[in-house]
């Protein structure tokens, strides 16, 4: 596990913000690594952090599946601060009386006005501040050894141990409705923790140009672009220094979105890729329909995808492969080493027969995002969802594919995904799965009888798909959802919030 770059450790406790705390580090200069707390005992024994950053989360510190931190984090040696979840968490660690439970107290959630006192934290800083909370449990009174350094009208907002310099702020300093312009998280990374600004996204891109350059030599490279926001920010990031020595192309594998194709097509024609489209739809029907087991329809997904890609490295004499394989993907035990034990992936243990080079493995998500921003991509591609490979094949479940059955779903999910759009809420969602059930059931529909399948709907919310929340989408959202899509040939509209695990996020 090669992450020695990151200066700042980040525990995922499980809020919706982890990620934007690392994305606004970033864009402040710092690398940081996400990790869940079940990696941090690995990664201390290896690694030493000049920070360490304990995000918020949706549990109460007295829930029996709360997340547990390992101890090790205290012995580091190396300032500690701990954001809503985090702060509640380091305030339970001293005293477990200090923190009452949201039946003892009035939940914050929005807004607040909060005064600051004097605190590295707060340096540069009015003493007033407006600041974004979303917590039920609060904390009482600060824990030995630690002073009150903000509050509002209904609790403590923070609190500093300046001698072992662990800090907790009950707010979001994350968020940009916390007005403070991004100097709370500044003064901890730089001030606190002494970190030096190591990371330009100008620097990166020059670096991985000039190494697959290198690499590459006089050969021909091959890209499988999806969409998704690694391969297509690899692509565009590559095309102008590999010009000709570059073949992008995108299967096209009939599985996909509305209209997705062709937007990727456009997409990459504005950053300056000549893409391929390679229509495999046929190729990929043939394979796949009439299949209604999820593990067996994977499999022959797999193999088709491979077969094709075989194709074009011999068609174009391609001599390497490049893959957006992220540092997290390598990182033991991370998500592709989880989920393929679970589910064959479409691109684990692809065997192309030439060589494979992987130019984000020291990447993580947020800096592959943040990179797509300074490359200019739109935010279709930089704040891209992911979609799995087999795309839309794996979105029936229970009954065998057909062409049809994939045009209704692809329908579906173009309806669904428009709304939560329109309604504002697809920016706060991690993923939308959107699933045709093989089950049909009876409806009443302009008077008459209907038997058509149901539609899932799932939202989840996650920070690397390991495990994940379901996102509960509105109930005036839903039923407009439910509306829209029963004109549509379904009768019926179930939403699944079941955590992962016991799910997974996809439902095949
Ligand atoms: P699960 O369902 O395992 O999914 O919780 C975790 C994440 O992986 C995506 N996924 C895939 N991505 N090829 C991919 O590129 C695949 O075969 C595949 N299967 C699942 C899924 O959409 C979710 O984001």
């Amino acid at each position: 596990m090669d992450s020695s770059f990151a200066q700042i450790l980040i525990i995922d406790l499980g809020s919706q913000y982890t990620s934007v705390i690392a994305r606004e580090l970033l864009k402040l200069g710092f690398k940081t690594i996400v990790l869940k707390p079940s990696l941090v005992l690995k990664y201390l024994s290896e690694h030493k952090p000049k920070g360490i950053i304990l995000s918020g989360g949706a549990s109460s510190v007295y829930d029996a599946d709360a997340p547990v931190i390992p101890d090790e984090i205290f012995k580091v040696g190396c300032p500690i601060l701990g954001i809503c979840f985090g702060m509640q968490y380091l305030a339970y660690m001293k005293d477990k009386s200090l923190v009452a439970g949201s039946e003892h107290n009035k939940k914050e959630y929005g807004p607040i006005d909060i005064i600051l006192k004097e605190s590295p934290l707060f340096e540069k800083l009015n003493d007033h501040l407006k600041v974004w909370a979303s917590h039920g449990d609060i904390v009482r009174d600060a824990p030995r050894g630690f002073r009150i350094i903000a509050s509002s009208n209904n609790a403590i907002e923070a609190m500093e141990d300046s001698i072992n310099r662990i800090y907790g702020v009950q707010f979001h300093p994350e968020v940009a409705e916390t007005e403070d312009n991004n100097l709370i998280l500044y003064n901890f990374a730089s001030l606190i923790c002494g970190c030096v600004k190591d990371w330009k996204s100008s620097d990166v891109i020059k670096e991985i140009q000039n190494e697959t350059l290198n690499q590459i030599g006089e050969g021909q490279a091959a890209i499988g672009v999806s969409g998704g926001v690694d391969s297509t920010t690899l692509a565009c990031m590559l095309a102008p220094v590999m010009k000709k020595n570059l073949y992008a192309f995108l299967i096209d594998t009939g599985a996909m979105r509305f209209n997705e194709v062709l937007e990727v097509g456009k997409t990459c024609k504005k950053a300056g890729i000549n893409l391929h489209i390679i229509g495999a739809e046929n190729e990929f029907f043939k394979s796949l329909s009439g299949i209604a087991d999820a593990e067996e329809k994977r499999r022959k997904f797999k193999d088709a995808y491979q077969l094709i890609y075989k194709k074009i490295i011999k068609e174009n004499k391609i001599t390497h492969v490049l893959q957006g394989t992220l540092a997290t993907d390598l990182i033991e035990s991370g998500h592709l080493g989880d989920a393929a034990t679970i589910k064959s992936h479409h691109n684990v243990g692809l065997d192309f027969g030439v060589k494979e080079i992987t130019p984000f493995a020291k990447l993580f998500k947020h800096e592959v995002r943040e990179i797509s921003r300074n490359l200019g991509l739109e935010n279709e591609i930089s704040e891209r969802k992911p979609f799995p490979g087999p795309g839309l094949f794996v979105r029936i479940v229970g009954v065998p594919v057909t062409p049809e059955l994939i045009e209704k779903v692809r329908l579906a999910d173009h309806i669904v995904t428009d709304i939560l759009k329109k309604e504002n809420f697809y920016k706060d969602i991690s993923q939308i799965v959107v699933a045709l059930l093989g089950s049909k059931t009876v409806g009443v529909q302009g008077d008459s009888r209907s038997y058509e399948y149901p539609i899932v709907v799932r939202a989840v919310s996650t920070t690397d798909f390991m495990t994940v929340k379901g996102f509960e989408i509105p109930s005036e959202t839903r039923k407009i959802i439910i509306s829209e899509v029963t004109k549509h040939g379904f009768n019926r509209v179930f939403f699944d919030e079941t955590p992962k695990p016991p799910a997974t996020t996809e439902l095949e």
